[in-house]
């Protein structure tokens, strides 16, 4: 079964390959989006340990936990805890998932300085994800926004479903464009496009990301997400680099899921991408062998082996 049976557009844009950027920041979520998705909660030592290791791999923006209601996503309430033991290396970004009002009064208490808010693209995953409405959602974040802004905190604006949607199937581009802007209107600094099903291919990436340069969003205001269910998240972030995005979404090992979206899968694993960007003469500042090793170690830690290719092909 392809995109087009399961109702996905596969738009495919005339392509036009620019050059590629020099360099990618890469935003590392495997300590929030990775985390958030065990089954079991990952003790706070495994989770200190993860994040130190990562820090010292080389990433420079490590998503480290999420301060939303912990009866929601109980593998990261202990978001305070963490951050409170955490060793952070200078230099080093730390963003947090903030939902509402509460969320980003617990982050501040905890000296948080760069945060996310996570907007859906469709009614269904609103609903699912925030109990809110798709205009709701909005009002939810207003307040978090313009304080944190008036703070001096960075903003990460999210969009959650933007290739497709398990409940509503196919999401129109406009659709999404329309809930990027209203995020960017508010103060968000950067929107992150998430497939959050990983259902994506890379013409449809291609479109989605045209359309946003079209409604006057330049793409370093925007960087891509993606999750592996059907392998396209690679192939899918090569896409994005042609047009010119230079922050990519990946989780160390490829850990990853959401546990309000039914068929959700892994991101796109931080060790492929960086294989790939080597290739490509890309600079990203991750020394691969240590990357190798802490994901080697966190898949002992979980009991399974890391689903990244290259982590299997290294590890051993
Ligand atoms: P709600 O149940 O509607 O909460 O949840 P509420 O606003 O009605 O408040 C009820 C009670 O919860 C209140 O307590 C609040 O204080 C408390 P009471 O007054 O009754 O004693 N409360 C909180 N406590 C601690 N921290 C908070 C908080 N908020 C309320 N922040 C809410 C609404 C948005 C909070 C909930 O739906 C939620 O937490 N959702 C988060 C779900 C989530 O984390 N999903 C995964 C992340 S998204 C993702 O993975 C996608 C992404 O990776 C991109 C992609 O892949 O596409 C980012
Ligand atoms: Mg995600």
């Amino acid at each position: 079964m392809g995109p087009r049976e399961l109702g996905l557009p596969m738009r495919v844009a005339a392509p036009e390959p620019g050059e590629l950027p020099t360099a990618v920041t890469i935003w590392e979520v495997g300590p929030r989006d990775g985390l958030q998705n065990e089954a079991e909660v990952v003790p706070l030592d495994v989770k200190l340990e993860f994040l130190h290791r990562l820090a010292d791999a080389g990433l420079g923006v490590l998503e480290a936990t999420s301060f939303v209601r912990p009866e929601w996503v109980p593998q990261l309430a202990d978001a305070a805890e963490l951050l409170a033991e955490l060793h952070r290396v200078p230099g080093v970004r730390y963003p947090v998932l903030v939902p509402n009002p509460r969320g980003l009064d617990r982050a501040l208490e905890a000296g948080v300085r760069d945060i996310a808010i996570f907007a859906s693209a469709t009614e269904t995953f609103a609903q699912r994800n925030l109990n809110r409405s798709l205009d709701e959602q909005f009002t939810m974040f207003e307040p978090v926004v313009r304080r944190a802004v008036g703070e001096g905190l960075a903003v990460r604006g999210y969009v959650s479903m933007c290739f497709g949607d398990p409940w509503e199937g196919a999401v129109p581009v406009e659709q999404v464009v329309s809930v990027g802007r209203r995020l960017l209107a508010m103060g968000c600094e950067q929107l992150s496009l998430g497939d959050t099903i990983g259902v994506a291919t890379p013409g449809h990436v291609e479109s989605l990301l045209r359309a946003f340069v079209a409604a006057g969003v330049g793409v370093d205001r925007l960087a891509v997400h993606f999750h592996d269910t059907y392998g396209q998240a690679l192939a899918n972030t090569h896409a994005a680099l042609r047009l010119g995005v230079s922050t990519v979404d990946s989780s160390a090992g490829g850990l990853g899921g959401c546990p309000y979206a039914e068929s959700a899968t892994g991101n796109l694993a931080t060790e492929d991408l960086v294989w790939m960007l080597d290739g490509l003469g890309v600079k990203h500042g991750v020394d691969l062998g240590k990357l190798v090793a802490t994901s080697a170690w966190m898949a002992q830690r979980l009991g399974r082996p890391s689903p990244s290719r290259v982590v299997q092909a290294l590890a051993s």
